[in-house]
């Protein structure tokens, strides 16, 4: 091999380089840069040839730099695969290809592209130490509760006390600052794979009447012995550090309930203005499940504050459909809030790989899981190459790739007033927390606030308009700071 410029010494470090590596032991031969994993074969054999290994750039262009000659929309991808430039190298795979693996090509290529961005353009990591900026507020974070193991959702009561659920299955509440001992008969709960305690939350009238509500993987004996559970939510009310008075609110039948290191539960409450509890349970991963109205699961439910069914529901009058459900077609919705000034609920789900969703919930719709989906299979592999559908709800936007979105709030309060009215979404995958604008039903502006060292589950928005977030171990919150 001829190398005409080079300078003598870098030949000779070349040489040199060559000559140790030649002599290393096979075991640490260097490899060639792994193939993304899970990428189908054709992938790696029919892309990678000219855009490189991992599609950042070969003799052909990168396709994960975010910059796209042929334009960026998952729409102008899809095409540009189809149907190529044949004059410029770029063969037309629309005849080798289905739509569902151009779909899935599509996703791969956003997943590497955000890879390739978190390396060269990092969000901020959540820095305790000194003021932290973002676009419109900058903030100091403060530790207000440590001590805590998975803290799952957070509630703040009128009385300036919180309460704070732990994924194991502990109920704390939380005086100036300090959690008390666990809450002495709460409910037992399978805490067993995703299951666990997840929302607590007050009656709207807590001062009146002491309500508080529970979500919870609820494990039940069935007839053959064994224990499965379900998502159920009952209410009770704290005396000492003692949960008495529980009722239950919902309960599914329990031929619905499944086996231990269960999946998809839901898991969030919410009440509108009119009183109405609103809960959500994960199709608890039986996808068809989510388009059965007989079924519990998939759904948003809508109840009394006492569990009675509303004679207003969607489906109370058709025969074989659960009374209770308001909407339908949810993969494992673990973000749920009324916006406290205009009262529509928002909702949030996980999607398979890619395809986290962020929807408007209105009585009676269809949220398309699974037969619509922005996301594909974890194996790689396609599910559906349709991300919407005229008769199913289109989410207001969808994350590809995946966040795993844990925890909704809409910030209401004062003390950041640039950030009123926009959603916070804290996310179990990505670690990070996420500020949203909406305008007039579109997504119009979106923003990682800051990336966290462990799991988000939850964050919430403090009477007094402070931001709280629930990480691995303790509660941190927002408090503006700086100029
Ligand atoms: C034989 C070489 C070759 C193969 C194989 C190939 N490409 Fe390309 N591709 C190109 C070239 C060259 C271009 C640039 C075309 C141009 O600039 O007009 C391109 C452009 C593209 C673009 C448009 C990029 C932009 O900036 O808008 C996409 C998307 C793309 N390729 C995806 C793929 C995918 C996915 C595969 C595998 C299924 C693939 N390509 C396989 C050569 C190839």
């Amino acid at each position: 091999m001829r190398h005409p410029r080079l300078p003598p010494i870098v030949l000779f470090a070349a040489r040199l380089l060559a000559a140790c590596l030649a002599t290393v032991p096979a075991h640490s031969a260097p490899e060639a840069p792994a193939a993304p994993r899970n990428l189908p074969k054709y992938v790696v054999g029919a892309c990678a040839g000219c855009h490189g290994t991992s599609l950042e750039g070969g003799s052909a262009p990168s396709l994960v730099d975010a910059t796209w000659k042929f334009g960026g929309s998952d729409d102008q991808i899809a095409a540009s695969i189809r149907v190529g430039n044949p004059q410029a190298g770029m063969p037309a795979f629309g005849g080798s290809l289905s739509e569902k693996d151009i779909r899935g090509l599509v996703v791969h290529l956003r997943e590497l592209a955000s890879k390739a961005s978190q390396r060269t353009n990092p969000a901020p990591r959540l820095n305790e130490k000194a003021l932290n900026s973002s676009r419109l507020h900058s903030f100091l974070i403060e530790t207000s509760t440590s001590n805590l193991v998975e803290p799952w959702s957070l509630a703040f009561l009128p009385d300036g006390r919180s309460l704070v659920t732990e994924k194991g299955g502990t109920l704390r509440v939380i005086v100036a600052g300090v959690a008390g001992a666990p809450v002495v008969g709460t409910p037992p709960v399978d805490a067993s794979g995703q299951g666990g305690l997840f929302d607590v939350v007050p009656h709207p009238e807590f001062a009146r009447n002491g309500w508080i509500y529970l979500i919870f993987a609820d494990p039940q004996k069935k007839s053959d012995g064994k224990v499965q559970s379900m998502t159920a939510v009952v209410r009770g009310r704290i005396q000492g550090n003692t949960w008495n008075e529980q009722e239950v609110v919902f309960r599914a039948p329990l031929s619905t309930y499944r086996g231990s290191g269960g999946v998809h539960f839901g898991g969030r409450m919410a009440f509108d203005r009119a009183g109405f509890l609103f809960f959500s349970i994960g199709e608890r991963g039986q996808g068809p499940d989510a388009q059965n109205l007989s079924l519990p699961n998939g759904k948003i439910h809508r109840v009394h504050d006492d569990g009675r069914i509303p004679a207003d529901n969607p489906f109370v009058a058709q025969a074989g459909a659960m009374p209770s459900i308001w909407s339908y077609g949810h993969r494992n919705p673990q973000g749920l809030r009324i916006d406290p000034a205009t009262d529509l609920l928002w909702e949030h789900e996980h999607g398979p790989r890619g395809g986290d969703e962020l929807n408007r919930i209105q009585r009676g719709r269809n949220y398309g899981w699974p037969l619509a989906t922005y996301g594909i299979n974890y194996n790689g592999t396609s599910i559906t190459d349709l991300t919407a559908r005229a008769d199913l709800e289109s989410p207001l936007t969808a994350w590809v790739p995946s966040i795993a979105p844990c925890g909704l709030s809409v910030y209401s309060g004062d003390r950041f007033p640039l950030w009123k009215t926009h959603l916070f979404v804290s996310a179990l995958g990505s670690k990070e927390l996420r500020r949203i604008q909406i305008k007039e039903g579109q997504v119009v502006d979106q923003e990682i606030i800051l990336k966290a060292p462990g799991r988000l589950r939850d964050v919430t928005t403090s009477p007094d308009g402070l931001i709280y977030l629930l990480l691995p171990d303790r509660v941190a919150r927002l408090v503006p700071g700086g100029p």
